[in-house]
């Protein structure tokens, strides 16, 4: 195995690279790197080895998994971890690592969800997969409708206290939800850093709640997930489904969304992103940096030129007034 030494340029450009998160001390880059998918055992360690050092030698230090990402559940953080021991140990404190736990991880009632069992069995797991003594950030990945939001946010709190988190992040809860947590949180000192939601061109739900806003004005960050989403948004399927593409594995992007209508959709924005001379994933990814309260990207790649192009929305031209033209049915 080769030796990894980052490249000693990536922070060359802190301005086209950064966001300060919210109004708090943490600088995020505006395009992050997630592993959901791509990371599991199936997936070739060398491959995602290149793809962590090629976003890492662009100054790209924000890392987000969650305790199930796979296949099979876990092996994300497994594959995290062993990177992290053989490429990234010099480099730790450069890097801002999130993980998550809430969706099924381990059989049982207490596998799942947000009861405070779950949540601190869920981050000594994740701490020992990662082989790290903390994570930087600790998102709650969904919200439980059934448990108390006291418990679950008083579990997030005590994780903080103990010094296995060093901010709490909250996931795909709705509005009113997020208010009362970020009055409880802040209440107790521990005020939440960002909230993660999806948010793109062809899902604008969070935006139409008023999520990003309420984040911007009580100075939390937000980071947008599955920000191509999952491949639509680049030039993958104007021509309709390659092999090898995720739509073409049966998994979280079904056939039945790519409509005729969906692909001449696409096929516009692609010919107003060739006339502002980027990719068609660039600029659906520079569409959502430039909404309001908008902190980070988040994207997953499969290969290293993949990520690449997603980093060419650092350097998008801006939007005129006009914006670009919006779908009008919410696709997911
Ligand atoms: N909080 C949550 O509940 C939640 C939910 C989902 C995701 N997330 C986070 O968000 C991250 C990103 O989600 P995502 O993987 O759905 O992201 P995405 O960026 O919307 O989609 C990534 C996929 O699009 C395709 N792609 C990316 N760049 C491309 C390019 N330049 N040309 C052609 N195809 C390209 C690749 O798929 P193929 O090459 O395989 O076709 C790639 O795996 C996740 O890793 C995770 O960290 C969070």
């Amino acid at each position: 195995m080769d030796r990894y030494y980052a490249s000693s340029n990536r922070y060359d450009n802190p301005d086209r690279v950064y966001r300060r998160c919210g109004r708090s001390g943490v600088l995020l880059p505006k395009v992050c790197l997630g592993f959901w998918q791509n990371f599991g055992a199936d997936a070739s360690f060398d491959n995602c080895r290149a793809i962590a050092r090629m976003a890492f030698d662009y100054g790209i230090t924000h890392f987000d998994l969650a305790n199930n990402y796979g296949p099979p559940p876990g092996a994300a953080e497994e594959v995290v971890g062993r990177l992290l021991k053989e490429d990234f140990a010099p480099y730790r404190d450069e890097l801002f690592i999130a993980t998550k736990a809430g969706y099924d991880m381990w059989q049982g009632p207490y596998g799942s969800w947000g009861s405070r069992k779950h949540l601190m069995a869920s981050i000594d797991q994740s701490l020992m997969r990662l082989g790290l003594g903390y994570v930087d950030l600790f998102y709650i990945h969904r919200y439980d409708p059934v448990t108390p939001l006291d418990e679950t946010l008083q579990a997030l709190v005590d994780i903080v206290r103990s010094g296995k988190a060093l901010y709490i992040g909250i996931s795909r809860w709705p509005l009113d939800a997020l208010k009362y947590a970020n009055a409880f949180l802040r209440a107790q000192g521990v005020p939440p850093l960002i909230f993660q939601g999806r948010l793109n061109l062809l899902d604008r739900a969070v935006q139409d709640e008023g999520v990003p806003a309420y984040c911007a004005a009580e100075g939390l960050g937000f980071i947008s997930f599955s920000a191509l989403a999952q491949g639509l948004l680049t030039s993958r399927y104007l021509e309709g489904v390659p092999e090898g593409s995720r739509m073409s594995r049966a998994g979280s992007l079904k056939k039945e969304l790519l409509t005729p209508e969906l692909l001449d959709y696409l096929n516009r924005l692609d010919a107003i992103a060739q006339e502002r001379g980027e990719p068609l994933a660039s600029m659906s990814l520079a569409w959502v940096l430039a909404q309001e309260g908008v902190t980070s990207v988040l994207v997953g790649a499969r290969t290293p030129d993949q990520f690449k192009e997603s980093l060419k929305c650092l350097d998008s031209p801006m939007f005129g007034s006009e914006g670009l033209p919006l779908y009008p049915n919410k696709v997911f």
